[in-house]
């Protein structure tokens, strides 16, 4: 595995790739939601580039950034594990100059996470075309963890006409159902705990669907009960045009939800 710094070293690295190429960017912080995608990549392209870069520009003022969990060794460690070809970890000035042509988000990006995030998504997609440029990737791995980021740029990848192949990867779950992020290490002992109503309130909405329960405003107040005494933000149910919708549809809806332990905000989602 070769560790890339700066932009020149990554162009001449792509330079001599004629085959495909499967990028998965990441923060860093790499854990088995990560691993899946880059294990993935792996399996389905010939040359496997990760980045690792906490992007600035995503993260608003007084959010974690400079918290925000760093393990540039021993996710060494883990990409060299996952026989990956080349790990680019720049610096934040090699990524941005004061300058800067900016993206805007479409406005699905100011409802939901937007909506307590704003600009948060104009700052993903800003970084994401950055590193799409330089990787010029066959096929780009995301999360369906993050479901309005792998939509918007879906979307992105679209409205540009960029020939990149979005590839929309599972949720990846601790075994008693919490999806892994990097920030569950900010929950404490008794949060920890009350953090799998989250998941258990997605499966029991997921259950009623079995059972042909069909109706938004009836699943919805379930998940609710379930969240009860909880910092809920938001429940939604949208399809993948980020509409509400009354009444679900399978194969092209899905519930989010945010929940607020503190400080740290969990999100959590099913596709159904
Ligand atoms: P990060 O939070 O590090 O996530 C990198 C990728 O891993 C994203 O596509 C995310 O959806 C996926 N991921 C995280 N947890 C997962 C889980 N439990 N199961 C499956 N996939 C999971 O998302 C970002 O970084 C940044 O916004 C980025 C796209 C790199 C732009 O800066």
């Amino acid at each position: 595995m070769k560790i890339l710094k700066t932009i020149d070293e990554l162009r001449d690295a792509r330079k001599s790739i004629s085959s495909n190429v499967g990028f998965v960017p990441t923060m860093g912080a790499l854990h088995q939601g990560h691993i899946s995608l880059i294990k993935r990549a792996r399996l389905e392209n010939e040359i496997v580039i990760v980045s690792i870069f906490v992007n600035p520009t995503q993260f608003l003022p007084g959010e974690d950034l400079a918290a925000y969990p760093r393990k540039d060794e021993a996710d060494k460690k883990i990409c060299e594990m996952c026989k990956v070809d080349y790990l680019f970890m720049p610096e934040i000035s090699t990524m941005y100059k004061e300058e800067e042509t900016l993206v805007k988000a479409s406005n699905r990006s100011y409802i939901l996470e937007g909506k307590a995030r704003p600009g948060h998504f104009d700052g993903v997609l800003q970084v994401v075309l950055k590193l799409f440029g330089l990787t010029q990737p066959t096929n780009a791995y995301f999360g369906k963890k993050d479901a309005q980021q792998l939509l918007l740029i879906s979307q992105m990848v679209k409205d540009f006409f960029l020939p990149i192949n979005i590839v929309e990867c599972e949720i990846i779950r601790e075994s008693d159902g919490l999806a892994l992020s990097s920030r569950n290490v900010y929950l404490d002992e008794k949060q920890r705990k009350d953090a799998l109503l989250l998941s258990k309130s997605l499966y029991l909405a997921a259950s009623l669907l079995t059972k042909e329960e069909k109706d938004v405003k009836v699943i919805k107040n379930k998940i609710y009960e379930v969240l009860q005494g909880l910092d809920v933000e938001y429940v939604a149910i949208v399809d993948r045009s980020f509409n509400e919708l009354e009444e679900i549809e399978i194969g092209n809806s899905i519930i989010l939800l945010v929940v607020k332990f503190g400080q740290t905000r969990l999100l959590d989602n099913i596709w159904l």
